[in-house]
């Protein structure tokens, strides 16, 4: 069965560049429920936790620098099809391939700093929604 719960942070540039606004009213005008939500810096530590299943990738020191130099915002969404809804609602990696209208055609700069980051499993939605929120974080 496809879960209902999916797992989003929104990236320090677009943060920076006052775009948290405009992505969280896609994300309700979109039909998701926002049970969880935090800004918080990651520490490096963090950022390599995080992302350790990219950690062979050439990319991954960059992406470990860029997530943990600055405030993000960290929340749980809820909504049937959670995760497959919301990739689509966020478009591909690379905001160059992102289709029209998408939340990273819109706010996103590179493919590393696209905006957003969307949880591409259920699995890996409860596993990330669990390194930022406890239950009782949860409403
Ligand atoms: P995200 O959805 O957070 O998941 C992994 C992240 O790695 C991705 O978004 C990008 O920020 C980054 N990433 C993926 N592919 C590349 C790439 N080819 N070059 C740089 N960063 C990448």
């Amino acid at each position: 069965m496809k879960g209902n719960i999916t797992f989003t942070m929104i990236k320090p540039t677009a943060v920076s560049k006052g775009y948290s606004a405009p992505i969280l009213n896609m994300i309700h005008e979109n039909g998701f429920r926002i049970s969880a939500m935090k800004m918080l810096q990651l520490t490096e530590n963090d950022a390599k936790e995080f992302y350790a299943v990219h950690k062979e990738r050439p990319f991954y020191s960059d992406l470990v620098g860029f997530m943990s130099s600055g405030p993000i915002i960290a929340a749980i969404l809820e909504k049937d099809n959670a995760v497959e809804d919301y990739r689509k609602l966020i478009g591909a990696t690379d905001p160059a391939k992102a289709e029209e209208g998408t939340i990273r055609k819109l706010y996103a700069a590179t493919v590393q700093e696209n905006a957003v980051h969307g949880s591409d499993s259920d699995e890996n939605a409860e596993a990330e929604g669990i390194f930022f929120f406890s239950m009782k974080d949860r409403f």
